[in-house]
């Protein structure tokens, strides 16, 4: 590892291993399907595997659908969400005859009909509800409330339902939710957003839409302070809350779309201390990785455990308090402030942990500097 060149994504596949097989294992015992939310997490060696493992795949763009496709997940387990498709992206999703766009605009249901009647080809979607719920997380991955930009609200349901029953060229499958990210009040937000899925359900069903396929989307949190002590989250919990809140609403076939807590705890970003810097009251880290390369503590001031790889090895003793920052030209490219490590020098490794979801899928070359490589902890021994 000392010689390769920092900074770097380094996953760990025996922990995706174990986190798949038990979402699996879950899903199969409560017959709900996942489909992997791919936004989190791209990387080609973990969409093979997920997609081996009989997961299905959720996208947002039709680069990812396609990526899916050459991945190996198999276009009736592709599902496709998102604000913002092209005709471009709905003509690939039609053409490759995925098993449902998730749509979230009655506009955008009368432009995928269009384009599905001069393709000549039925378009499965389902169609996506804002259920005006707080999933009690950072505002910027709150998704099901009313003032967000995401799905259907409650005041369109009536037109919905008329332009579903004009619209020839769509096969209407059912309905789709998603109401946030890292929610860690698992038992009652996502025991809430069953509740309004059943009552939303039942009023669709009132006026003659059959909903045979409800989807909750993803949002399950992940221990960013204790990633050891929690490998694999609480897919127990989640799933289970979700067989208990669906079980009241009839005989339906069921989905989540798992992203962060699949991938969230088998990545760490890998960095080397470039410099300690003796300031008047603090000591900083600055390390060689930036905020371009996992831009999550910057962007929600979000929290990721920092370790000094090579002080454990060398066995260090006397711990110190630093603020870890990068090298980017922004105050807001910062680690963590205070954070107490062992004795640190010029040269250590330090692992940023809890990257594996939205860390490197969101990097950019902001200032010009050179993407992290992706290792696997299996090519390193
Ligand atoms: N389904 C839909 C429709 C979604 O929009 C998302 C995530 C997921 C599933 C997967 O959610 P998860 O299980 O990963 O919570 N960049 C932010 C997170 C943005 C999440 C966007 N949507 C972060 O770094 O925290």
């Amino acid at each position: 590892m000392e010689k390769i060149r920092t900074p770097f994504y380094l996953y760990d596949m025996e922990l995706l291993a174990e986190s798949v097989s038990e979402m699996v294992r879950l899903s199969a015992q409560y017959g709900i399907s996942a489909h992997y939310a791919v936004k989190a997490n791209a990387e080609d060696r973990i969409l093979r595997y997920i997609a081996s493992k009989g997961l299905g795949a959720d996208c947002v763009s039709g680069n990812e659908v396609l990526t899916a496709l050459a991945s190996g997940f198999p276009p009736e387990k592709i599902v496709f969400a998102g604000v913002g498709k092209t005709d471009e992206e709905i003509e690939t999703a039609v053409g490759n005859g995925i098993f449902s766009m998730n749509c979230e605009s009655l506009p955008e249901i009368e432009v995928i009909d269009g384009i599905a009647g001069r393709m000549g080809k039925k378009a499965g979607i389902m169609v996506r509800i804002n259920p005006n719920i707080d999933a009690h997380t950072h505002k910027y991955i709150t998704t099901g409330l009313e003032e967000n930009k995401f799905g259907v609200s409650e005041h369109e349901f009536d037109a919905l339902i008329e332009l579903l029953g004009r619209c020839r060229w769509i096969d209407f499958k059912g309905l789709h939710f998603h109401i946030g990210s890292q929610i860690l009040d698992v038992h009652d937000v996502f025991s809430l957003e069953c509740r309004r899925a059943c009552e939303i359900v039942s009023y669709f069903e009132e006026r003659g839409l059959k909903v045979e396929n409800i989807d909750l989307g993803g949002g399950l949190g992940i221990d960013y302070h204790d990633p050891d002590g929690h490998p694999v989250p609480d897919f127990g919990l989640w799933v289970r809350t979700i067989a208990e809140g669906m079980g009241k609403c009839g005989d339906r076939r069921i989905s989540i779309e798992p992203g962060r807590s699949l991938v969230g705890q088998c990545g760490s970003l890998i960095t080397r201390v470039l410099y300690v810097k003796h300031g008047v009251d603090k000591t900083f880290l600055i390390t060689d990785a930036g905020m371009n390369d996992l831009i999550r503590p910057a962007l929600y001031g979000a929290y990721h455990k920092v370790e000094n790889i090579s002080a454990e090895a060398r066995n260090v003793k006397e711990y110190k308090k630093y603020d870890v920052v990068g090298p980017v030209c922004e105050s807001s490219d910062v680690w963590g402030e205070g954070r107490e490590l062992p004795e640190t020098e010029r040269g250590d490794l330090l692992a940023i942990r809890s990257a594996g979801a939205y860390g490197q899928v969101m990097a950019s070359r902001y200032n010009l500097r050179t993407l992290a490589g992706t290792y696997y902890m299996d090519e390193l021994n």
